[in-house]
């Protein structure tokens, strides 16, 4: 099968790969009719996330057609379309019962923080992603949700992240009715959060970025006000301005540990990381929200150090919540936004890209080029 492979920083390539078996009775084998690249991705194309490995498989936002079934997979069958959460999760340990199925326990033995994720080094499992024409999918009774006939595979396949993860953003940040909210990066995650957050009865959102065509377009598509942090030296003083010099009552970091927009940041995160990344996003968010305010982290972060004002966010009172999206937990209400008509999460579809054209899916992704959102990749088997 075709499959885009990891050869190193900032090279990825198409090439032929077996198609993957069943190794286990509760594995699925997927075929795959759509596939984003993410946010994330661009951590592992950048060469930020260790033990990422060359020849691997990246992909952790993908639907399709089950193909083929192991003995214990009771839920589906072959030729069912399906969503897969982006999180690989057992169902029956301490945190999947609980419904936090990005932090399952069974699914990663390399970590006891992050749980099992397609496609994302083997920090997070060594499992081959969905940027290819068949994956396979372990604990298939647990993931995989049937996709209703109204919702196309488009809207589908923003289903499996970072429409959730938006959505997540904005729950975490336990938003009352006529709330401020700041949300910060504008891309396919933080357009959601914003989005998603008057679904929870924001007042007023703001998004900020550094981009302009997309802050164009989230004032469009999530009608809220917009920031370019480039033209204003101090976001936290900003943030104070614009809110009665109190600041918001819940800022949001959908940016995560490539963030621009403070040097020492910069250096010490990205440059020579000395610091798990640059963690000037959530510094802002911590400054800038009101005294008692919510602070809500979805932007991803490495497992060691962060330069984070903890002070503040013990004397102002703050509560910080912050987590991998739990996909499964809020589908059936994301679908329900969809099939209401209230969201309509494809169309932050800039580019619709052919698997075999990978590499230069990610080129402008990566570079920002030819106003890219969100970048879809179509296997060739599904392309008619
Ligand atoms: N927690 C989860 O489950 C989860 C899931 C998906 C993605 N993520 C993470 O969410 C983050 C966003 O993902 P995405 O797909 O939207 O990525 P993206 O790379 O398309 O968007 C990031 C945006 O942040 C902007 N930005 C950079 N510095 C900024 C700053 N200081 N202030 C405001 N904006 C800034 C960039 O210009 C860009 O538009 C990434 O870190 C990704 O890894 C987390
Ligand atoms: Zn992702
Ligand atoms: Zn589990």
């Amino acid at each position: 099968m075709l499959a885009m492979t990891y050869r190193g920083p900032y090279r990825v390539r198409l090439t032929d790969k077996p198609i993957p078996e069943i190794e286990h009775p509760r594995d699925a084998i997927v075929r795959v009719t759509r596939a984003c690249i993410c946010g994330s991705d661009l951590h592992l194309y950048h060469g930020l996330v260790p033990d990422t490995r060359i020849g691997s498989t990246f992909g952790h936002e993908f639907v399709g057609i089950v193909e083929e079934v192991g003995a214990e997979v009771q839920n589906l069958r072959p030729g069912d379309r399906v969503i897969v959460p982006f999180n690989i999760a057992c169902g029956e340990c301490y945190f999947c019962q609980k419904g936090l199925f990005g932090n399952c326990h069974n699914v990663n033995p390399e970590a006891t923080a992050s749980g099992g994720i397609y496609g994302y080094s083997h920090t997070t499992g060594g499992y081959d992603g969905g940027q290819a024409e068949y994956v396979r999918v372990p604990f298939a009774d647990v993931g995989p949700v049937k996709i209703p006939d109204d919702i196309d595979d488009d809207n589908a396949v923003l289903c499996t992240d970072a429409y959730p993860t938006g959505y997540q953003a904005a729950e975490m940040g336990n938003i009352k009715r006529g709330d401020t909210v700041f949300v910060f990066g504008a891309g396919p995650v933080g357009l959601f959060a914003a989005k998603c957050a008057w679904f929870f009865g924001a007042a007023r959102v703001v998004i900020v970025d550094r981009q302009d065509y997309r802050l164009e377009f989230a004032r469009k598509f999530a009608q809220c006000e917009t920031v370019n942090f480039d033209e204003h030296p101090d976001m936290v003083l900003l943030m104070k301005k614009m809110t009665d010099g109190l600041g918001p009552d819940v800022a949001i970091d959908a940016v995560g540990c490539e963030a621009f927009g403070n040097h020492l940041q910069r250096i010490t995160g990205v440059k020579i990381p000395l610091q798990a990344g640059a963690a000037t996003v959530t510094q802002w968010c911590v400054n800038g929200v009101r005294k008692g305010g919510n602070v809500s982290v979805v932007g991803v972060y490495g497992p060691t150090v962060n330069m984070i004002p903890l002070g503040n966010i013990v004397n102002k009172g703050l509560t910080l919540r912050a987590n991998q999206a739990s996909v499964k937990r809020n589908l059936p209400r994301l679908i329900e936004h969809i099939q209401a008509g209230r969201i309509n999460p494809k169309d932050i579809i800039t580019h619709r890209i052919p698997l075999e054209e990978v590499a230069e899916g990610y080129r402008i992704f990566a570079q920002r080029l030819d106003n890219c959102i969100k970048t879809v990749l179509i296997p060739p088997s599904a392309s008619h």
